[in-house]
């Protein structure tokens, strides 16, 4: 059986004082034996924030990370760098990332590659606009991003691979899909795995959704077979919501 995931993506926000406090509330919580919980700040939090966390089973990751191993690339953050802070995990192609800064598959998947090569949990967001789901292409962007996403990665190298189904629409809007809406998506992606790589492999990666997750939509939405987890925005920047979204998780996890 899958573990579910509840990561917070903080994305560019808190401070130092109150990333700390969020963190400390966050380790405190108690998720169950079957539940993982992972908390990703901005880069300059790393480090007081996994501080905060140590002693308690809540992951530490980071939203971001560059290919190369070190040098002449002002501004960016190595895979290195994030292991020395105590990251774990790494959100790669968010799609703040692919619609703001312009980033490409081919550009996320080399990002994927230093991160598995460097022992980080890669956390591959895909997803669609409003637009191409208007247009019937949901599954068409999706297979773009994932076939883009991990070309060149074997079944080997993706043993820990985390993806996450994020439809743009749905991302800071208040806007969620419907839970068969997700269930539609995460199973398209996971026959897309099984496709790509086998079956017994895709039935052990999981798939968390993301997009204005709330404590009040969380358990509907982790109910369906094929959605593993939420990653989490505005919600995870309130220790009460997320811990409500980690707790939905571990009442679904408790009764399997
Ligand atoms: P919201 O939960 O704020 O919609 O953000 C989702 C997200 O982008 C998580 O990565």
């Amino acid at each position: 059986m899958r573990r579910f995931l509840v990561a917070g993506n903080w994305k560019m926000n808190t401070d130092r004082a109150g990333g700390t406090a969020l963190a400390t509330a966050v380790a405190a919580a108690d998720p169950g034996p079957k539940t993982d919980v992972l908390v990703c700040p901005p880069f300059p939090y790393l480090i007081p924030v996994g501080e905060a966390l140590q002693g308690s089973g809540v992951r530490l990751g980071a939203q971001d990370v560059w290919y190369e191993p070190s040098g002449a690339f002002t501004g960016e953050v190595s895979v290195a760098m994030l292991r020395d802070t105590g990251c774990s995990h790494v959100v790669l192609g968010h799609s703040e990332r692919r619609h703001i800064l312009g980033e490409t598959d081919e550009t996320i998947c080399r990002k994927v590659q230093a991160a598995i090569a460097g022992h980080l949990t890669v956390i591959l967001c895909v997803g669609e606009l409003l637009e191409e789901r208007e247009a019937g292409q949901t599954e068409a962007v999706l297979n773009r991003q994932l076939a883009g996403g991990l070309e060149g990665i074997s079944e080997q190298d993706a043993a820990d691979l985390v993806i996450a189904y994020e439809p743009v629409w749905a991302i800071g809007t208040g806007v969620t899909a419907s839970p068969d809406q997700a269930e539609t998506a995460h199973a398209h992606i996971r026959n897309w795995l099984a496709d790509r790589y086998n079956a017994a492999f895709s039935d052990r990666i999981r798939i968390l959704y993301g997009g204005s997750v709330k404590p009040d939509n969380a358990q509907t939405l982790m109910q369906q077979s094929n959605v593993d987890g939420a990653l989490v925005g505005g919600a995870s920047l309130k220790a009460d919501s997320f811990l409500a979204i980690v707790d939905a998780a571990r009442s679904l996890a408790a009764a399997e």
